[in-house]
């Protein structure tokens, strides 16, 4: 029996999404208002779940203390109010459109959640445009 347990958290975080090796009518073009040269903010709203067993002896398939403490650590800590182009590292080379964040934050919280449990991570760019990634 599997039970999906969730946690929502927040951040807010300036990006710019361009190509650097595309002219700027064409990075216009594909962007529009994302790729204001003087970057712009979104309130990203995050839901992280975990799907597994429940522990017998605890009742949960995971802590939420500790899940709302990985999310603090890895997360927020990281991207809360920072410029992802130019202040995460992640994001050196690579566009941070709300399908890359949502692989990057995977990727973090994956190597401290149990091996045998599912995560899925849901980021909401704006309350009616959000991407969820489920890894590889
Ligand atoms: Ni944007």
């Amino acid at each position: 029996m599997k039970v999906k347990v969730s946690r929502k958290a927040h951040f807010n975080a300036a990006h710019r999404l361009y190509v650097k090796d595309w002219d700027e009518a064409t990075n216009q073009e594909v962007f529009g208002k994302c790729n204001n040269p003087h970057y712009h903010g979104h309130n990203y709203e995050l839901v992280v779940s975990v799907l597994g067993d429940i522990d017998k002896e605890t009742g949960y398939v995971m802590d939420m203390k500790t899940l709302k403490d990985l999310i603090k650590a890895e997360i927020e800590d990281a991207f809360d109010h920072k410029n992802l182009n130019l202040q995460v590292p992640e994001f050196a080379n690579l566009i941070p459109t709300a399908e890359n964040i949502a692989v990057v934050i995977w990727d973090k919280l994956r190597p401290h959640i149990e091996e045998d449990k599912k995560l899925e991570v849901i980021l909401y760019e704006t309350p009616r445009n959000f991407v969820t990634y489920t890894g590889p």
